[in-house]
């Protein structure tokens, strides 16, 4: 019961990673507060962490507007006197290129991905501070390294961008023991994921992953309860891919084990 007595709010927590990682943070014991753009989706995962047994308040809020931000981390710091774990999960995308994009869909995606983050991140820096310390978690992007496999370029851009104010907000924050880190999911099974994509392109991501699975929700639940635990306390400004190994290489498995059996078969080349 590694999270007993601690707070934790998880934003776009209705369903997909958000609502797999409040649900394992549960089962650690740790009091959630489920936001959502969708208020029904939230109260449906406060209702089953309450199942789980801790306590959970369910808030509708668009993290891209500052003012309702600042509204739901008050009231959770009047109603249950703080935070000490703050998921940045909240974000979205869509398949759409440059060309076909104008400026109000490039902002749309920037103000929630990114502009998202340094509100919910800065709004929660005092209360952090107050009870000396505390976990800021940051759901990036595989996309953030390399580019969007189902978004366009303004998600890539946002997960970039996410990546390194995650490096800087570690370095500010570290003289007040809060750890800053990110993780970047590969290709994750969500709504989000199956919304926009095959299941041809699934079993595509499926046979290039070395691991030859596919990123379930859970996964990355996992990945944000070690980031948010103790174990972590000396890690900050990090960043964790969970994408079964896909980022390693251009190439798939079988290609690159085919090339090298030919080799040992063949010894054609002069010198080898
Ligand atoms: N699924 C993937 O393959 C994948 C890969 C890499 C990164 N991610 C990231 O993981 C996070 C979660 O993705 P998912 O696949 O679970 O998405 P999802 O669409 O399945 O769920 C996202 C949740 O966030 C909520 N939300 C969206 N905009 C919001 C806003 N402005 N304010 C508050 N809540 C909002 C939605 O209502 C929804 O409940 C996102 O940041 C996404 O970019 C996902």
């Amino acid at each position: 019961m590694e999270f007993r007595g601690k707070i934790a709010l998880v934003t776009g927590a209705g369903q997909g990673i958000g609502k797999a990682t409040a649900l394992a943070l549960a089962r650690e014991g740790g009091d959630l507060v489920c936001n959502d753009l969708n208020l029904d989706w939230a109260e449906s995962t406060a209702r089953e962490v309450r199942t789980i047994g801790p306590r959970a308040m369910a808030v509708q809020a668009n993290v891209a507007v500052e003012g309702e931000v600042i509204t739901m981390v008050a009231k959770v710091v009047t109603e249950w006197g703080g935070i000490d774990i703050l998921v940045n999960n909240a974000g979205t995308g869509r398949p759409m290129m440059v060309e076909d994009m104008d400026k109000a869909e490039w902002d749309k995606i920037l103000d929630i991905n990114l502009g998202g983050v340094f509100n919910c991140s800065r709004a929660v820096i005092p209360t952090l501070k107050a009870r000396g310390g505390g976990k800021i978690i940051n759901i990036a992007s595989l996309a953030g390294k390399t580019m969007s496999y189902h978004g366009g370029a303004d998600y890539t851009a946002s997960k970039a961008a996410v990546l390194g104010f995650t490096r800087h907000l570690a370095f500010e924050l570290g003289p007040h023991k809060i750890n800053v880190n990110a993780i970047c999911p590969g290709v994750t099974m969500t709504p989000l994921v199956e919304a926009h994509s095959t299941i041809e392109m699934r079993e595509s991501v499926r046979s290039r992953t070395p691991l030859k699975d596919l990123v379930k929700p859970e996964d990355i639940a996992n990945a944000v309860v070690f980031l948010a635990s103790e174990k972590s306390r000396m890690i900050t400004g990090s960043t964790i891919d969970v994408d079964g190994g896909i980022s390693l290489g251009m190439q798939d498995w079988e290609t690159y084990v085919r090339a090298r059996k030919e080799f040992l078969r063949n010894k054609k080349y002069r010198g080898n």
